[in-house]
């Protein structure tokens, strides 16, 4: 079942103020949005410990600390990210390191750091986590396996990452091996294994394919007396970005997942970034000037890719409204970014006509990989982030300074 978009919480006039005080571009966060993308992925899984936030959609500290507070998990697939958690107050003890690539150096600070998990996905990931446990006192640390389930998932080739020719994780046949040298170790307790299928996904049938793929593995293991007791289906779950489209719902995904497992004994756990994050933020950038390019208006805008980058990356185009006026005119206004490149955009095809230079305009859904993937390229100081709540906003991490442009840098 699918939902219908839900309106744009941050109101112009609240917009318009933030960046009086603070400039453009900056980047405003609904707390409100982010509880309640939280709550819909509580009820579902019924248990917030499984819900792993993934940290790499928005790893602003007040941003976690608020999604802290629902007592949910986090997912880090660095140790930045994992320090990023801990320095927003999260215990050690809610936090899965994630099974993306990693360093024998990282995977030995995720298991020597009391986490919650760590999902290896590599062969010399596990001989480092085996290595690892040798020094370690007191209860094994729980690892996790990533399988490459070999599945197509329906989303940006960027964006796949259960493909049997992607980089992460596992194959099928290469599971058993693997299982079966932690399973001999004192110091590691494999419980899990993980996939993540890819980001943006707008089916939920590709989640129903790995799952088969996974339990049969899963009974293959068993078999041989090595059983498995979670699944950590990763992330994946799409937001609808343009004017038509609604978003997949976690509770769709969970029933699936829960028909699928019925009997299993198995328990399961998320990594949802995207579905929390995204429709919480706003990008606010002014318009700098207009010109006829090739014929089509453009808009050229002070926050380009720099800012934001997920139309020159993924060609994502994510809705553009003016903060004062309306939409209007035919489909052809280009809305570019400042630097020196001319794929430097936010968005094309738009219905911004009546928009004047010195204008406002609101970037809609960048909460998740928005200010994250910014970049200092050109030197330009990144923007500041708001969070607004019921009791006000506040900034809650400064504009960069030309200063921090070349912090650790000297000259000669
Ligand atoms: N778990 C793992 C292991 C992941 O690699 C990811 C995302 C997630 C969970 C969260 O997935 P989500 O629920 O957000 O789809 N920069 C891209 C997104 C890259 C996501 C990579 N991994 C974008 O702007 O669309």
């Amino acid at each position: 079942m699918l939902t219908v978009r839900p309106e744009p919480s941050l109101d112009p006039q609240l917009l318009a103020e933030i960046v009086r005080e603070h400039g453009t571009p900056a980047y405003v966060y609904d707390a409100r949005v982010l509880d309640g993308n939280v709550r819909r992925w509580v009820e579902a899984v019924g248990d917030p410990s499984r819900v792993c936030y993934a940290v790499k959609a928005n790893y602003n500290l007040a941003v976690l600390a608020r999604l802290a507070s629902h007592g949910i998990g986090f997912e880090a697939s660095t140790v930045g990210e994992m320090a990023r958690a801990l320095a927003a107050g999260i215990a050690p003890g809610r936090i899965v390191l994630g099974g993306v690539p990693k360093s024998p150096q990282a995977v030995a600070v995720g298991i020597g750091r009391g986490l919650d998990l760590v999902v290896l996905q590599a062969a010399h990931e596990v001989e480092a986590a085996i290595e690892a446990s040798t020094s370690l006192s007191g209860a094994p640390a729980r690892v996790g396996l990533r399988v490459r389930p070999g599945i197509r998932a329906g989303a940006h080739p960027s964006l796949e990452t259960g493909r049997a020719d992607a980089k992460f994780g596992f194959g099928p046949s290469e599971i058993r091996d693997a299982w079966e040298a932690l399973s001999r170790t004192d110091g590691l307790r494999p419980t899990t294994l993980a996939f993540h299928l890819g980001s943006g996904l707008d089916s939920l049938t590709p989640y129903e394919a790995a799952i088969d793929v996974l339990l049969g593995i899963v009974g293959d293991l068993e078999a041989s007396g090595r059983p498995v007791r979670e699944l950590d289906l990763g992330g994946g779950l799409g937001v609808a970005y343009g004017d038509t489209g609604s978003d997949l719902e976690p509770a769709d995904l969970v029933r699936i997942v829960d028909e699928r497992l019925a009997g299993s004994g198995l328990t399961t756990r998320y990594e949802p970034g995207r579905s929390i994050a995204a429709r919480a933020g706003t990008l606010v950038t002014r318009v700098l000037y207009r010109r006829e390019r090739d014929g089509h208006p453009a808009l050229v805008c002070d926050g380009g890719f720099t800012d934001f980058g997920r139309y020159s990356l993924y060609g994502a185009q994510h809705r553009i409204e003016p903060l004062e006026g309306r939409l209007e005119g035919p489909e052809t206004v280009e809305v570019l970014g400042p630097t020196c490149e001319s794929g430097d955009k936010l968005g094309t095809g738009r219905r911004l006509h009546g928009v004047q230079p010195g204008d406002l305009l609101a970037v809609r859904d960048v909460g998740a990989y928005g200010f994250v993937m910014a970049s200092n390229y050109n030197a330009r100081p990144r923007p500041a982030e708001v969070l607004v709540d019921d009791g006000g906003w506040k900034v809650v991490r400064q504009r960069e300074s030309l200063e921090d442009l070349w912090r650790g840098e000297t000259v000669g």
